[in-house]
Order: C-alpha cells, then structure tokens, then sequence
C-alpha cells in the first residue's frame, strides 16, 4: 500500500492542493462526494478518482481500500474528520486533515491509544491553521523551558473561501476559548484586547477559539494558551456583539440565511489575491518569574502555505518518517518544518 488521496478535493482547498500535488509529481487518488465535480477535476489532472460518501461506514471503508495516507480536506471537520478517522483506524490508513476546529482537534487526539494499537498515524491541522503557529510555539518552549503560559496571534488581509467562511458560521455562536490550567475554558467571544506587534507595526488584536488552544497544549505542555487575532473596529465590534445575539445567530433561520450570503461569494481568494498576500505571525512565551521570549513569522497567503504544509506532511507520512498515533504537525516533524516552506521566514526578540 503506497497510495496517497485527497479527499474533498472538489473543494476549493482540496483543489488547490491537488494541482499542487500534481506540480510536485505526486500521483493522489482524488476522493469527493459528488461524482460529476470529481470527474472533471480528476480528468483536467489525469488523476485516478473515487466517490464516496461519508453516510456508511462500509462505503467509506471501500473508498478507502489499499489507501495508504488520506488528506482529509472536505470540512467542516465536525461532520467529516470522525467518521474518516474511525474508518481509517479500521483500515490501517494514516489520517491528516487541514482543520482547525478545537473540538475536531480534541475529538482525535483522545484516540491516541487506538491509533498506537492500530500502528495509524492521526495528524490533523497540517494547513495554516496550525502548521505555523504550532511551529512558533514549540520554538518559543524551546527558547523558554520554564514557560507556563503561550499567547499566539496572527495578521492577515486575505479574503476567506467559502467553506472557511462556513466553518467559521458553525461557531461563531459558540463563544472564545482558551486553555487555562491544562484545560479548555470557555470564554465571552473577543474576551480580550491586545495591541500586537505583529511584524508591521501595533495593531488591535482580540482572542478567538483557533485550533491552537488545543494543539499547543499537546506540542508544548504549556497549559495556558490564548489566540489572538488581528481585527480592524468593526470585527471586533461584531465578535463582541455575538456575545448577546448567541441565541439569535444559533436560530435555523439565522443560520440558513448567513449560509446562503456565504454561498453566493466566489469560493475563494483568486491565485493574484493570494500572491499578493502576507500572513503575520506573533508568540510568546512567560514563565512565573518573569522569563519572557517572543518570536514572529512571516508566510505566504495562508491558502498557499496549506497546500505546500500538507503536501509536505503528507510525503513524510507515506515515506513512514512518523510513528503511529496522535500527533501535532510540530510534534511530528519538529518546530523548523514551517520554514522548509518557500517565503516563509521567523525572526525572534
Ligand atoms: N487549516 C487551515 O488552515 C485551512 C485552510 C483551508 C481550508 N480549511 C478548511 O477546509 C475546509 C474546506 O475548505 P474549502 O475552502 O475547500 O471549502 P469548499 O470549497 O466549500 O469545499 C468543501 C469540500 O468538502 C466537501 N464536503 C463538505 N462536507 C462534506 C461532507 N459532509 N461529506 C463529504 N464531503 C464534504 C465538499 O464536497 P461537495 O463539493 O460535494 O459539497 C467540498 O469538496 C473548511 O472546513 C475550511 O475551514 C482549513
């Protein structure tokens, strides 16, 4: 078993990755739901395909025969990365995904022994989120042993695609969260005001619930980790708006209507839009008595970055450069992988 498939690559991140796979003389099997979108990519590319889809175990089980590493890349991952995973456990194929959501995060690293047991590798988060920031905060331990607490945060002007956007709709009701003590915690939406330097001069930036409160707790240690974003005034004012309208953006009609604003905007940042986009990163790292580090990066358009970080992740995967069970992408191939990636650089204070 040698093969490699992209799963949900009629999406428009599972499709960017599966050019990109093709650029790199990777031969993917291309995996979707709906038959006709995947013929047409899969013909454009000259790539086997299979569709399938994710109600039955057992299609998904056969969808799956003789794969040997799937990349998961149809979200949102709260209905996609379980039952995936679980098929994947069964089949003795290694599992990645380009997530971000903390619970979907949490949801497979509490399968830790079972994957051992199956000799399966689970690595979700091996795009943007959280690729660089789980790379920065493992550097940042590195540089401060003795850190107790981790803030991270990120700048960027890209647009969002479609199925991000919709992701983010599943939550937006959903409140902040941080891990406090070694534990998750659930907090008001933009809880926190931070003025962050992120490479570009001071800007306000709030928290919000990024996969990284889950993951940098299990590539650190660190039990205290905050996220923070850069937002201008009128984010920052919506995201804390949702704190009183939780119950009206959870109401059906609510939803229905956001996602039908969402679906009418092109699937996502045109290939110039994302050339022309930066993405800024800032952490850092305190101790009790006062010990400080801070580091920041800088990377390419964030859907660029995922398609090089989880192809990358995905070749080691299948040339067995990791062992099995749940891991972090800096767990797994180590705090430096982010800047193997073209245009992407780390500087600390
Ligand atoms: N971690 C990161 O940095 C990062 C970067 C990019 C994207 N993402 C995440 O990746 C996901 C996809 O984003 P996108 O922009 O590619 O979205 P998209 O264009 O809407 O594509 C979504 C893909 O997932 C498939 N899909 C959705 N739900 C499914 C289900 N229940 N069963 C089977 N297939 C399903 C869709 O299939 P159909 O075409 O058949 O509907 C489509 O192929 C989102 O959750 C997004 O947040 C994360």
């Amino acid at each position: 078993m040698s093969s490699f498939m992209i799963y949900g690559a009629t999406g428009y991140t599972g499709s960017l990755i599966a050019r990109e796979a093709v650029r790199q003389a990777m031969h993917p099997i291309l995996g979707g739901r709906t038959a006709e979108r995947l013929a047409s990519l899969a013909g454009e590319l000259g790539l086997e395909r299979r569709a399938f889809s994710l109600d039955s175990p057992g299609a998904i089980a056969d969808g799956l025969r003789d794969v040997h590493t799937l990349l998961n890349c149809a979200g949102p991952f709260s209905r996609t990365a379980r039952p995936m995973a679980d098929a994947c456990l069964r089949n003795g194929t290694h599992y990645l995904d380009i997530t971000g959501e903390a619970d979907v995060f949490e949801a497979l690293a509490a399968w830790d022994a079972q994957a051992r047991d199956a000799g399966v590798v689970l690595l979700p988060g091996v795009g943007f989120d959280v690729v660089p920031s789980d790379c920065l905060a493992v550097h940042l331990k590195r540089r401060l042993p003795t850190a107790t607490r981790l803030a991270l945060g990120f700048q960027s002007a890209g647009r969002l695609s479609r199925g991000t956007a919709l992701t983010a709709l599943e939550r937006v009701a959903g409140g902040g969260l941080v891990r406090e003590n070694g534990l998750l915690k659930s907090v008001p939406a933009a809880s926190k005001t931070r003025v962050i330097d992120f490479g570009k001069g001071p800007a306000r930036a709030i928290t919000i619930p990024w996969g990284d409160v889950a993951t940098a707790f299990y590539s650190t240690g660190v039990g205290n980790i905050e996220v923070y974003m850069a937002a201008p005034w009128s984010i920052r004012a919506g995201a804390r708006l949702t704190r009183w309208l939780h119950w009206l953006l959870r109401a059906t009609f609510v939803q229905n209507w956001l996602r039908r604003r969402i679906l009418a905007r092109p699937p996502g940042p045109t290939e110039d839009e994302r050339r022309q986009n930066r993405c800024y990163f800032w952490g850092e790292a305190t101790d009790p008595s006062g010990g400080k580090a801070v580091a920041r990066q800088q990377t390419p358009d964030g859907y660029d970055l995922t398609a090089e970080t989880s192809l990358a992740a995905a070749a080691r995967v299948l040339n067995g450069a990791v062992s099995a069970g749940f891991k972090t992408p800096a767990k797994a191939f180590g705090a430096d992988f982010v800047l193997e990636i073209a245009g992407v650089t780390r500087t600390d204070d």
